[in-house]
């Protein structure tokens, strides 16, 4: 079943060998949980395989760096690949099997139909990277029906992928049930990301800041500050710790859309992108309605 290296768990490599164990599992009536990932795992993708098997009798982890999401100079070449170190970490947390799709098979030759998403792919990540969700509908949308899982775990740390993949399943009427994890963090609030391997030790520490201000802005709204205001104070904060800013917003938790000045009259997401140094961060944190 296997035609790549010696893994620490079974792998897959192929639509056909990944059907074969699925129907099997199947067969004896079990519950799938999937887990897609680009690898380069940390805690809190292994946090995702433990959430999926709280519920889940097998846990499918895809480790695909998916090309169709990343733009020309984007770090797709860079993008760190581990699949032996990755498969160790999974096997340790008890996932079940590895996908590691071949980039020609997920996208032959020819292909011409890809997912596209208005709502909550509007603005945020889409504004420097129009081309990512698109990128990413496309492939979890692929990858749902090659794996055809019962239940699927994203982080919250991408939350406005987490609410596109929501929006998508609801929408094409996806067999598949969307859980999100909560967000793992180092000692200091650095949400953990395969990018933070980027920073040198000046960047790591500046790059704890990125929490603390958003902690601080979901505080003020909840405390009843005025969106405007809070948004404004969290702002200068982020031009004042990084070395540039895409975004400090607060946003509605579930469309996305933009808040009307006032306190908050509904639950919101605060959520930023920074850069320190060359690495593009990031983050966020929820607000709920007191
Ligand atoms: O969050 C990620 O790692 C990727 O965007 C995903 C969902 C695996 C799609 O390539």
């Amino acid at each position: 079943m296997s035609n790549g290296p010696e893994l620490a768990l079974p792998a897959v490599y192929n639509i056909a060998d990944l059907r074969d164990q699925v129907r099997q599992w199947r067969k004896d009536d079990l519950r799938i949980g999937f887990v897609p990932t680009m690898g380069a795992l940390h805690d809190g993708h292994l946090a995702l395989v433990t959430q999926a098997l709280e519920t889940c009798d097998r846990v499918i982890v895809s480790i695909f760096v998916n090309p169709t999401q990343f733009a020309p100079g984007e770090d797709f070449d860079a993008y760190p690949r581990t699949l032996e170190a990755d498969a160790t970490k999974l096997a340790d947390v008890g996932a079940h099997l590895v996908y590691s799709p071949d980039a020609g098979e997920m996208y032959p030759e020819g292909y011409v139909t890809t997912v596209h998403l208005t709502g909550p792919t509007h603005g945020l990540e889409s504004v420097s990277r129009p081309h990512f969700f698109n990128g990413v509908a496309t492939v979890v949308c692929k990858l749902f029906n090659q794996v055809q899982p019962d239940l699927a775990v994203f982080g919250e740390k991408d939350y406005q992928q987490l609410m596109v993949i929501r929006r998508m399943v609801r929408d094409l009427n996806l067999p598949v049930e969307i859980e999100g994890g909560q967000t793992v963090r180092e000692a200091d609030g650095l949400a953990l990301s395969s990018r933070n391997v980027y920073l040198n030790a000046t960047e790591r520490e500046r790059a704890s800041r990125l929490n603390v201000i958003l902690q601080e802005f979901a505080d003020a709204l909840k405390s009843g500050a005025n969106v405007a205001d809070a948004q404004h104070q969290a702002q200068l904060k982020a031009q004042s710790a990084f070395d540039s800013v895409d975004y400090v917003v607060a946003r509605d938790a579930e469309s996305l859309e933009a808040l009307p000045s006032g306190p908050i009259e509904r639950d919101a997401r605060v959520l930023a992108a920074i850069r320190v140094g060359k690495t593009r961060l990031i983050d966020n944190r929820a607000a709920p309605k007191a």
